[in-house]
């Protein structure tokens, strides 16, 4: 079983639940990311694993916004949701061409080779100034526990990235001006990154 399809039977209620990770991890997260997304005005937005929406929803307020999952069932937005794999964007857009590529909490699904599939195929459907935000789970603190406590719990495998390891696969996948920006958790521990490329 692949790790995103533990999502096929979830409803959008039962993704929507908190718990005790969003709480340490998300909701102070949440205290950067909401009013980065919320000053993106007049974009064509793809937001590449999108759950229930719950970005997207702040996005569409000021953008047009399409969706993209694995699992569209989870959406209930009254936006277009393509189904499918973020590894196959221009398959999957056929020619449309975004402002943005957003994905929140979906790369710690992809592995290094999925990754820079995720990266190289976001470049290729961004017009000349596009721009790439996601999300990546860090190697240390909490984003350390994270990973190895969905291995160790729930058998899934989900991966966890270097700063270094980043800024290369995003070079290679013809990025640049890169912006990191630490996602730290409650107490300031090391959590996550909040990626920006153009
Ligand atoms: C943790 S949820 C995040 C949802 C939403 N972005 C949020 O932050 O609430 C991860 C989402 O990514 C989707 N997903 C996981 N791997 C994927 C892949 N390879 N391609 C497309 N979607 C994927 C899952 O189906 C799920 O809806």
């Amino acid at each position: 079983m692949r790790n995103y399809d533990r999502y096929r039977k979830t409803t959008a209620e039962e993704y929507d639940k908190k718990t005790v990770m969003s709480y340490f991890c998300r909701v102070p997260s949440d205290r950067k990311i909401i009013p980065l997304l919320s000053e993106i005005k007049d974009k064509r937005i793809l937001d590449v694993g999108l759950g229930t929406g719950c970005y997207s929803r702040i996005l569409a307020k000021n953008n047009s916004v399409v969706g993209l999952d694995r699992n569209p069932h989870l959406c209930k937005l009254p936006i277009k949701v393509y189904k499918g794999d973020a590894t196959e964007l221009t398959r999957l857009v056929q020619g449309e061409k975004f402002d943005m590529v957003v994905s929140m909490w979906m790369t710690e699904y992809l592995d290094q080779e999925q990754l820079s599939g995720f990266f190289a195929e976001s470049k290729k459907i961004l017009n000349d100034t596009g721009r790439l935000m996601t999300t990546v789970i860090s190697r240390y603190g909490f984003g350390y526990i994270y990973i190895a406590a969905a291995k160790l719990l729930r058998g899934i495998d989900k991966y966890n990235y270097g700063r270094k390891q980043i800024i290369r696969m995003l070079k290679d996948a013809g990025l640049a001006k890169i912006e990191i920006i630490a996602l730290n958790s409650w107490l300031h521990i090391p959590w996550a990154y909040m990626v920006i490329a153009e």
